[in-house]
């Protein structure tokens, strides 16, 4: 297989978790520039609209995640986190999936970016490939919100 059959099957997932929709329009945004730029598909979910089982089979995934209440993940991501949790997933259950991770918050708070920090560690964790050094987002940055 030459490395354009490997791309032409290639699509992205872009995988968001969202407790007051600035997330969740970060990751529509993604989603149209990856489309953009050539993605041959660019799929935008919600976390709690996403079977976490099938997170081994994808190949390409960006994370945008926000933090909430004191260093709280989303309610949307509950499930999702939950699982990823489990002490039972090895440490190569992603071994296939690239991702990277972004992350929304504020450096007001003193759990600063709390899930997309957590979220990127786990990942690492059980096998995941990061792409890029996870983006931390933040509400104090003049361009911010
Ligand atoms: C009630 C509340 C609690 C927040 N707590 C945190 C926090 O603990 N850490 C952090 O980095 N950001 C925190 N933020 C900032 C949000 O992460 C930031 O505004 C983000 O853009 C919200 O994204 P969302 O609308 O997708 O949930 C908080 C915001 C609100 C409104």
């Amino acid at each position: 297989m030459t490395g354009e059959d490997e791309c032409r099957d290639q699509k992205i997932l872009i995988l968001y978790a969202s407790q007051t929709g600035n997330a969740m329009d970060a990751a529509e945004r993604v989603g149209r520039e990856a489309e953009r730029r050539g993605c041959r598909s660019a799929v935008v979910l919600s976390m709690d609209s996403y079977d976490v089982n099938r997170l081994p089979n994808e190949n390409c995934i960006i994370f945008v995640v926000s933090t909430t209440g004191q260093g709280d993940i989303p309610d949307s991501m509950k499930v999702f986190w939950k699982f990823l949790l489990q002490k039972n997933l090895s440490s190569v259950w992603l071994s296939g999936v690239h991702y990277a991770v972004f992350g929304l918050g504020d450096s007001g708070y003193q759990k600063y970016n709390y899930t997309a920090k957590k979220l990127d560690r786990r990942l690492l964790n059980i096998g995941g490939k990061s792409l890029i050094e996870k983006g931390l987002g933040d509400d104090q940055h003049p361009s911010g919100q």
